[in-house]
């Protein structure tokens, strides 16, 4: 603590170290790369903490947490050296909860701290001071988070805005993905959530793909071409972390099919950047035709990194 450095941009500077291989390890999971020395692996990728969310019943408001949850887990969002070391989100706040098991050099102090907002507290504002803090639990009860998140606070969203383009220089976000990223940190509480942790399975994977990819087509039907865009990069971020875990090389079709699965989503997002109406029919038929390929997936599961085990002895 109290260590001088550059202040601006540190965070997306200790990335793109990560990012380039300086400080990576080689190892088969990227999220293994930001877990502290010592950290059980298997507690620590084979589950996840449960989420707690509490769905909307309003359909433009649900439509809204659906957004700001997708976004939540994309490292697209957060720009290129955050997406290139696969950092999202969700990295820190894992299930929109803590993440006791966090270390990244130049980013953390102790395991489960980060340095993220130097520039956005008034009283750390440019002061060069290396000040790593507790990730927060966004789940736990909002008297104990810093940040008002009654609406008409409008605190939320400048925070947030402030993490993406300031901390991380990332993209402006489309007003859709910032309202969506608030709406969902609003919808997190403590009396919505199950027990847990829960196991990290294909079938949760391909599970928050379809609900990007539903996203997508709302969007995409509002006429907001830039959120449907990024809804497609959360679906392909959800299929990479299934790609990563069947290594094995008894595993080849599965992968083929993957990866031929996401050849279309990078078909249908190019086809919605450049406007094509096609685009969604595109994502309707990748819709329908997901159920077998998560078949496939799911026989083969027990012999890919998503096995305990299996993630025990490889990792
Ligand atoms: C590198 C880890 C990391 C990443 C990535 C990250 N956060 Fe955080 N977040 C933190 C830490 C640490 C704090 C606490 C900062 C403090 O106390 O000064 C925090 C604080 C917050 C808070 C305020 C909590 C409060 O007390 O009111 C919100 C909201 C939040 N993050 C949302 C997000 C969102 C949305 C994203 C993605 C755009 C994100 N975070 C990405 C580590 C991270």
């Amino acid at each position: 603590l109290g260590r001088r450095r550059p202040r601006a941009r540190a965070l997306g500077l200790a990335l793109a170290l990560a990012a380039g291989g300086a400080v990576a390890r080689d190892v088969p999971l990227r999220a293994q790369r930001w877990l502290a020395p010592g950290t059980d692996v298997v507690a620590a990728l084979a589950f996840t903490p449960t989420e707690c969310l509490t769905k909307p019943t309003d359909p433009q408001h649900a439509y809204s947490v659906e957004v700001g949850r997708a976004a939540f887990r994309t490292p697209v969002l957060l720009g290129g050296q955050a997406a290139r070391a696969g950092v999202n989100c969700e990295t820190c706040h894992r299930g929109g909860r803590t993440n006791p098991d966090f270390q990244f050099p130049g980013v953390s102090g102790a395991p489960g701290t980060a340095d993220v907002t130097s520039s956005l507290f008034s009283s750390h504002r440019g002061d060069g001071i290396d000040d790593p803090k507790p990730i927060p639990d966004l789940s736990g009860p909002k008297a104990r988070l810093k940040i008002a998140q009654a609406p008409a606070d409008h605190a939320l969203e400048p925070f947030i805005h402030g993490l993406i383009v300031e901390e991380f220089d990332g993209p402006e976000p489309s007003p859709a993905v910032l309202q969506g990223l608030a709406d969902y940190v609003r919808a997190l509480s403590p009396a919505a959530c199950p027990a847990g942790p829960q196991p990290v399975t294909v079938q949760a994977l391909m599970a928050d793909a379809r609900r990007a990819l539903s996203a997508a087509r709302a969007a995409q039907a509002r006429g907001d071409r830039p959120t449907a865009v990024l809804m497609v990069a959360a679906a392909r971020t959800r299929l990479g972390l299934i790609d990563e875990r069947y290594t094995d090389a008894g595993l080849a079709p599965e992968r083929e099919r993957l990866r031929a699965a996401d050849a279309r989503l990078a078909a249908a997002a190019q086809a919605l950047r450049e406007g094509r109406p096609q685009a969604d029919a595109d994502l309707a038929a990748w819709l329908r035709d997901a159920p077998p390929l998560e078949t496939a997936l799911i026989r083969a599961q027990p012999r890919s990194l998503f096995n305990p085990r299996r993630l025990a002895a490889g990792a």
